[in-house]
């Protein structure tokens, strides 16, 4: 975590700034140890670089457990997530153009905060960093899994770009409101758990003009994709119809204002006030 977040950290709790205490920092300025002190009494840690605002994991799905697991944070990025669109929409998607897609929308180029939530690796935190480039503005990756995180965290050292990364629910995420020029949601809605919770977050943290894209999974038309997203959707993951999910992000206040969809994977954009 860097000092860049301190002024946009809250207590999920209370909503109150928390005070960091004993911080110890590396040459390049990274917070690797200490503790945040809310007034609430809540005290969050930070243990090699990431600040803590969960406790011990207590995963709810199958899903969610699984992204627990050292071997699926380390296989992620690795085995899965390069080949992920690709083989998901049915067309060459490679990296470079989902994420000119992704920062593109966001609009990185104009600085600011960015927060990337349910982050795993880091893969949309760390392409957010890059574009903001030299425009004022932080990046924040939050997941609720630890060894996520820690892989995460080596992944932005090893690029040398600077992310703070927080263990933390996408249902209270610990940053003020009206704090995020950008929140992105890579693939990560269809295992949120809450949807219309962690949507009424976003919402809360957005900036005015603000913006929100994601990466989402549609509910498959072919009888073969249905087949199989019966038998994931076991472990805690949902598909919805594109309209269905537009619906659930207008009725949290995030307009969609342009959406594209590729085989099941549908990037949306969307902003706080509806479209003029
Ligand atoms: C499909 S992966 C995310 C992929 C990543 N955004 C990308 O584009 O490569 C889903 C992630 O969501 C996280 N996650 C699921 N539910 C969460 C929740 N309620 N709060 C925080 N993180 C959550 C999991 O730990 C996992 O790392
Ligand atoms: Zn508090």
């Amino acid at each position: 975590m860097y000092d860049d977040l301190l002024p946009a950290l809250r207590c999920p709790t209370c909503f109150a700034t928390p005070n960091l205490r004993d911080p110890r920092r590396d040459a390049a300025g990274e917070i690797l140890s200490g503790t945040l002190h809310c007034a609430c009494s809540a005290i969050y840690p930070i243990r090699d670089g990431i600040a803590d605002f969960l406790g011990p994991p207590r995963p709810p799905t199958i899903a969610q457990l699984t992204n627990e697991l050292p071997a699926t944070a380390w296989a992620y990025e690795r085995l899965w997530r390069p080949f992920a669109l690709t083989l998901l929409s049915g067309e060459s998607f490679p990296y470079h153009r989902e994420l000119a897609l992704v920062t593109g929308w966001v609009g990185a180029v104009r600085g600011g905060l960015f927060v990337d939530v349910a982050c795993s690796n880091g893969l949309y935190a760390r392409a957010l960093a890059r574009a903001i480039g030299h425009a004022p503005g932080h990046v924040v990756g939050i997941d609720h899994a630890l060894p996520m995180l820690q892989e995460a965290r080596q992944r932005a050292r090893a690029a040398g770009v600077r992310v703070s990364y927080l263990r933390a629910s996408a249902q209270a995420l610990p940053v003020a409101s009206g704090a995020a020029s950008g929140v992105t949601i890579g693939g990560s809605l269809n295992e949120i758990g809450d949807l219309d919770a962690c949507l009424h977050e976003v919402r809360r943290i957005l900036a005015d003009d603000g913006r929100f894209v994601t990466m989402t999974l549609l509910s498959a038309q072919g009888a073969i994709g249905r087949v199989v997203q019966r038998a994931v959707s076991a472990g805690g993951i949902v598909f919805w119809s594109r309209e269905d999910l537009l619906q659930r992000f207008r009725a949290a206040g995030l307009f969609p204002q342009r959406d594209e969809q590729y085989g099941i994977v549908l990037f949306t954009l969307a902003c706080p006030s509806s479209p003029s």
